[in-house]
């Protein structure tokens, strides 16, 4: 384990604005939710690597009539989580077993700096997975940490490795990111292709499925 989860739980009321002002420092989530809410709709909307809820609050925020489905390796997700209960499931599940459930399709399926979390050998099934869990006429939005030489990215590199003790973790470069993307998710086009502030590091794609004439 970490450091994090120790200090974290030491923190007590201070534990939320403590873990929204040091995730702030890397990323908006705010200003993520909302790029993709100017979108399209979204009426069910599924996060694979849920963590601890924060961006699903975001998620939840953004698209006031959705329904959402957050789901995680961790048997705490969405323990942070402060939004309307009444349309939020968190689930500890992997995404091979949810899609082993056939749910209905989701409209938005997003993954949130989890790639980089993510063992070589599972970036591209995780992917597919989010293929198989989307709808036809439903968007794919994979964010990202570009692996990157400033001091931004020793913090980041030092938060996820040492902080919450995560071993595998592994930036790719952006080029890698999007041949994760072309390979796991063929027929699919890019819609949207941009950066999350405050760092340059957050690389956002979004994708949608072509139809079946290749448009
Ligand atoms: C940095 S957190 C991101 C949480 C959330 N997406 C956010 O942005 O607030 C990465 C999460 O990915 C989860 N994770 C790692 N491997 C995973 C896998 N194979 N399937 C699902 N989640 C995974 C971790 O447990 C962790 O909660």
């Amino acid at each position: 384990m970490g450091i994090g989860p120790i200090i974290r739980h030491r923190l007590g009321k201070y534990e939320i604005p403590a873990a929204e002002a040091y995730r702030n420092r890397f990323i908006n989530l705010d200003d993520l939710a909302t790029t993709l809410a100017s979108l399209r709709p979204a009426k069910r909307i599924l996060e694979i690597g849920a963590g601890d809820g924060s961006f699903g609050q975001r998620l939840c925020a953004a698209f006031p009539d959705a329904e959402y489905v957050g789901i995680d390796i961790s048997d705490q997700v969405g323990r942070l989580f402060r939004g309307d209960r009444g349309r939020a499931t968190f689930r500890p599940i992997r995404s091979d077993e949810l899609r082993a459930e056939n749910p209905q399709p989701f409209d938005l399926v997003c993954l949130v700096d989890v790639v980089h979390h993510l063992p070589e050998e599972l970036r591209l099934p995780i992917l597919d997975d989010a293929r198989a869990l989307t709808a036809d006429d439903g968007m794919i939005a994979v964010k990202d940490w570009e692996r990157g030489a400033g001091i931004a990215h020793a913090m980041a590199f030092a938060a996820d490795r040492y902080v919450t003790g995560d071993k595998t973790v592994r930036f790719p470069s952006r080029e890698e990111l999007r041949g994760y993307i072309d390979s796991a998710l063929p027929n699919h086009e890019v819609i949207l292709e941009t950066r999350i502030p405050p760092r340059r590091n957050n690389v956002l794609y979004v994708l949608s499925r072509l139809g079946p004439n290749g448009v």
